[in-house]
């Protein structure tokens, strides 16, 4: 199967381990959800089926992040189920850092692998695309998917003065809802594909929350505007063209509560009718961990220099792509050092006014028995 549209060609995480270093904040919300991960997995009854138990993460980066999560959810299903094998697949796109995340899996770096403390697990990758099926039908037991199911398959249209969809309005922000609409539903619909009967999905999804918050738009500055204003001032300043600033858009829609939950309202939806039906639905906050340490040492320097990694270590990708292709790699590299620079300066000068608190939508979603 070959992965369709623009996105799977380009998006990766900061490779070589900078992904999960610099950001402890996925890692707070995913060990924050895992109660959720171990209650959803009870419901799977592992203890009832015989055979391999499959599970999924799905757009897992490096794997540094879900690292805790999958020990204590392994743990769980051994002691419920003593005998089965567990498969673990982690999934992303083609050019995210999977020698990394093997080496995190299989011990290789300061991390701490669940593999010597969970007998009978094996561990394996995909490069296929979410937005397609990537397991046999009703293969899959138990699927997981934190931060990435926002990322569309491709952007509709250019968004003209921004950079992020939140940034739009009128025709161009509704192109990029109505692709993520089509996207989240084909997400689902390869999930109910996918699920074994009884199985169960746990999603954490970036969002737009009842009160309009999202990513980094909780209070202060909005760090999405403030991306836009450096990169478009770096057009006004000649060091980017303003060709390279309209071709710089994240293929990504944050959607609300009501659009994720939209696809299980009608029992005629194809959604549905493949048989996946939703179990919770609600928005919670994670606080932004380097805000929450200066607030402790008030050293403007020392968030700065946490908190810019931070950023750069999910949307270098896209200001790279934004760039054009006759641009070399050490010119390319030097606007996107200055680019993170200027942002930098910002924050030391404004320290108060930053912080990348995490809205999301958790969803729990069950495969019908
Ligand atoms: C922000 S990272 C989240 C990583 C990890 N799940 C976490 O919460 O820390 C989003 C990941 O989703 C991946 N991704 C984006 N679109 C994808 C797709 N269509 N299929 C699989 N992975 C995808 C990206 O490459 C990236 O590694």
């Amino acid at each position: 199967m070959t992965s369709t549209g623009d996105t799977a060609r380009f998006m990766f995480m900061k490779g070589a381990g900078y992904y999960s270093r610099s950001t402890q904040g996925a890692k707070d919300v995913i060990d924050l959800a895992t109660p959720l991960v171990l209650e959803a997995l009870t419901r799977v009854e592992p203890q009832r089926g015989v055979g391999t138990f499959r599970v999924a993460d799905f757009g897992a980066a490096d794997g540094g992040t879900s690292l805790d999560m999958w020990r204590r959810a392994l743990a769980e299903l051994r002691a419920a189920g003593p005998a089965r094998p567990i498969e673990l697949f982690y999934t992303d796109l083609p050019g995210n850092d999977f020698s990394q995340l093997f080496r995190t899996v299989l011990g290789q770096t300061e991390a701490k692998t669940y593999m010597d403390e969970v007998e009978n697990v094996f561990v394996y990758a995909s490069g296929a695309s979410f937005h397609d099926a990537i397991f046999p039908a009703a293969s899959l037991h138990f699927g997981f998917s934190a931060n990435a199911s926002h990322y569309i398959v491709e952007t509709p249209c250019k968004i003209s003065n921004h950079i992020h969809m939140v940034g739009a309005s009128g025709a161009v922000r509704a192109a990029y809802e109505e692709q993520g609409r089509r996207d989240w539903e084909r997400f689902l619909l390869a999930r109910a594909t996918e699920l074994a009967p009884g199985g169960r999905l746990v999603l954490i999804n970036f969002g737009i929350d009842e009160a309009g918050r999202f990513l980094g738009a909780t209070t202060g500055v909005s760090m999405f505007d403030a991306f836009a204003r450096h990169w478009r001032n770096m057009a006004e300043d000649g060091v980017i063209t303003r060709e390279e600033f309209a071709a710089t858009n994240f293929p990504q829609c944050y959607r609300t509560l009501e659009q994720f939950v939209a696809p299980f309202k009608d029992a005629a939806s194809p959604v549905r009718r493949a048989g996946l039906r939703l179990e919770l639905a609600e928005t919670r906050i994670v606080p932004c961990p380097y805000a929450r340490d200066f607030a402790l040492h008030g050293d403007a320097e020392a968030f700065a220099k946490a908190y810019l990694p931070t950023l750069r270590s999910w949307s270098e990708a896209v200001f790279n792509r934004g760039l054009d292709a006759k641009r070399d790699v050490a010119e390319r590299a030097a606007i996107i050092d200055e680019f993170y620079r200027r942002y930098y300066d910002e924050v030391i000068a404004s320290p108060g006014q930053h912080r990348m608190d995490y809205v999301h939508a958790y969803l729990i979603c069950a495969k019908e028995p």
